[in-house]
């Protein structure tokens, strides 16, 4: 079985010091844990300190974009290198904020995917429909579009890994999770589409499907029983130490 992995996407909150704060709390909390998979994404100008907060620790670092470049003139960029130099291991890509209000587009995804690979990074692939779209019953087919995109001519080597984030945006931030059975339809497609892609022992052992979207102590265990899902990405509730300790402890156990 694979490792569940947790990623908290801090999104653009706290205060320096509170996210040195927060960053303490949970490495005392999970930094000895070898069972499950911590990630915690800050804002990047955080990523220095928490990096060396979590030296010599289980807790890994992850940041919340990328650009495709690794170094030149791109200002307010933030190359895969530059993350990798930090000692940085995973990056959310593709989130539907950065869709929303950055124009990001399944292009630029998988030119970032393909980056981010190639410096020894992990992608947190995001993918998932609007409101609109699961009202029309569009939802598979738009999931299967964007990760198609977002994985054309990307390869998988050795023990390079994949995590893709299923997050309805209709689910993100309203406290509005979707039910776990119609997440199991998606990651069903999800997972078909893998399978088109690449190897089965490929899909089975480096790539690792998560679920985000109003995750919370009392919904986490349900989640964790949904067949092929192995983590979660989670937002509001990673901000406080005891409900991300709770989702942690609940899930997958
Ligand atoms: P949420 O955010 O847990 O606050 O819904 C999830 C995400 O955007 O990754």
């Amino acid at each position: 079985m694979v490792k569940p992995i947790f990623i908290a996407n801090w999104k653009m909150n706290l205060t320096l010091k509170e996210r040195v704060a927060l960053a303490q709390q949970i490495k005392d909390d999970w930094g000895k844990n070898t069972d499950k998979e911590i990630v915690i994404c800050p804002p990047f100008i955080s990523l220095v300190q928490l990096a060396e907060i979590f030296k010599n620790s289980h807790i890994k670092l992850g940041a919340q974009d990328v650009f495709w470049e690794e170094t030149g003139a791109y200002t307010g960029e933030i190359s895969p290198l530059i993350l990798k130099e930090i000692d940085c291991q995973y990056v959310i890509i593709g989130h539907s904020e950065r869709r929303q209000y950055l124009a990001e587009t399944d292009e630029m995804v998988n030119k970032k995917v393909a980056a981010c690979l190639d410096n020894g990074l992990t992608p947190i692939i995001c993918v998932g429909e609007s409101l609109e779209q699961r009202q029309r019953n569009d939802s598979a087919t738009v999931v299967h579009w964007q990760l198609n995109r977002a994985l054309e001519g990307i390869e998988l080597v050795d023990n390079e890994q994949l995590v893709i984030a299923y997050e309805p945006i209709w689910a993100i931030g309203t406290g509005r999770p979707i039910e776990p059975s119609d997440a199991q339809e998606i990651l069903q497609v999800i997972r078909q589409t893998l399978i088109d892609h690449y190897p089965l022992t490929i899909v089975n052992n480096n790539i690792r499907l998560i679920y985000g979207g109003s995750v919370e102590p009392d919904n986490c265990a349900d989640f964790s029983a949904v067949d092929y899902l192995a983590g979660f990405l989670v937002g509001g509730a990673s901000l406080k130490r005891e409900l991300f300790n709770q989702i942690v402890k609940l899930s997958f156990s």
